[in-house]
């Protein structure tokens, strides 16, 4: 990499770091290669970026957007945030996490019902001591929220209500570029020029990397491997990165024609495991000792395997997987891992 890409680096820090920022997750996470697994594969060299190591309550990408989001939510000096997410989400357990560590209660409205099976996420959500609520639909969610901020207040507390901070999507933008930029530094310091990303990524996260190959003139390609059909991921992974790019103040604009993001691996569904997903987990976990999750980063996983077994790398090229963490859903999916007839409830599990 040519010098002055430092330069770069350097310039895209700065306007960062004008960002109001709180110090969360363990930065920068490790980048391991995992020689067994590309042997077993016959393909290009592999690196991990850890990003399910961030350190908070089992760790994962959303410790590095809450290190943005919530500093936006601390300048209104709050006592309490109050959540509103999915029965099994990663991201409410990383949010409760997140709150603990700045001295904040949490209040967490969770769509769906209390299953009969404490497991996976929710268990940690208890764990961590968040009050949890649960609502049957979003308007529910939504009315329960606003509920809970009034009870908050009536007490003479101080809610915030985190779903309504407009930095969500930018927040984790933000925190993949920067990340990205971690992940080049590291790598680079390590004598490895990256060819291919692979990242589970809705969109959101995705817009970081986008953004950082988009304005640092990168050589690599981002694969993003969404877990659901929800959005359509070229155009909000371009728009977010492209909001993205406003609030730092950059002329860069990423066209949906840019972003490449594969919907072919969701299988039946968000939340239900693929076979594919879960043969990936278990090569992951077998040749390097690495737990990904049958939700979002198996699957994400499953289309990097496919791609290397079409043989889309030469031996010589170097393909970086993001683990975006999400391993606690290896709890509510236990037997589907392991081929067995399954026995939680689905409400356990949070599968839709
Ligand atoms: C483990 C994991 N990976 C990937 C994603 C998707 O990330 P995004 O769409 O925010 O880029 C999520 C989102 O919740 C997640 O929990």
């Amino acid at each position: 990499m040519p010098a002055a890409d430092y330069g770069l680096f350097a310039a895209m820090r700065e306007r960062i770091a004008r960002i109001p920022r709180l110090s969360i997750a363990v930065r920068p996470t490790p980048v391991t290669e995992a020689p067994n697994l590309a042997r077993y594969l016959g393909g290009p060299r592999i690196f991990v970026k850890r990003d399910d190591l961030t350190g908070v309550a089992f760790g994962g990408n959303k410790l590095r957007n809450l290190e943005f989001r919530l500093a936006r939510a601390v300048q209104e000096k709050p006592d309490t945030v109050i959540v509103g997410l999915d029965l099994q989400s990663n991201s409410a357990r990383q949010t409760v996490g997140a709150c603990n560590k700045l001295g904040l209660r949490t209040i967490l409205v969770l769509e769906g019902r209390r299953p009969s099976v404490v497991q996976g996420n929710l268990l940690v959500d208890y764990l961590l001591g968040a009050e949890v609520r649960f609502a049957v639909d979003a308007a529910g969610q939504r009315a329960a929220m606003d509920a809970a901020a009034e009870e908050v207040r009536a007490a003479g507390g101080r809610p915030y209500i985190l779903n309504d901070n407009p930095m969500f999507d930018v927040a984790s933008a933000l925190a993949y570029l920067d990340a990205t930029i971690e992940m080049l530094d590291q790598l680079h310091g390590a004598g490895v020029e990256v060819d291919c990303f692979y990242m589970s990524s809705g969109g959101k996260g995705q817009a970081g990397v986008a953004l950082a190959k988009k304005a640092l003139a990168g050589r690599f390609t981002m694969r993003g491997v969404t877990a659901s059909h929800k959005h359509d991921v070229p155009n909000r992974t371009a728009s977010i990165a492209n909001q993205t790019a406003k609030m730092l103040g950059l002329e860069t604009r990423v066209e949906p024609g840019d972003i490449e993001n594969y919907d072919t691996y969701v299988g039946k569904g968000y939340g239900i495991p693929s076979e594919a997903g879960n043969e990936a987990v278990r090569l992951f976990g077998r040749h390097e000792g690495i737990i990904l999750d049958p939700v979002y980063t198996g699957k994400c996983a499953a289309a990097m395997i496919a791609h290397i077994r079409e043989r889309r790398f030469r031996r010589d090229e170097a393909v970086v997987f993001v683990h975006t963490g999400g391993t606690p859903a290896i709890f509510t999916w236990n037997d589907d891992l392991l081929g067995l007839p399954r026995s939680l409830p689905i409400a356990t599990r949070g599968a839709t």
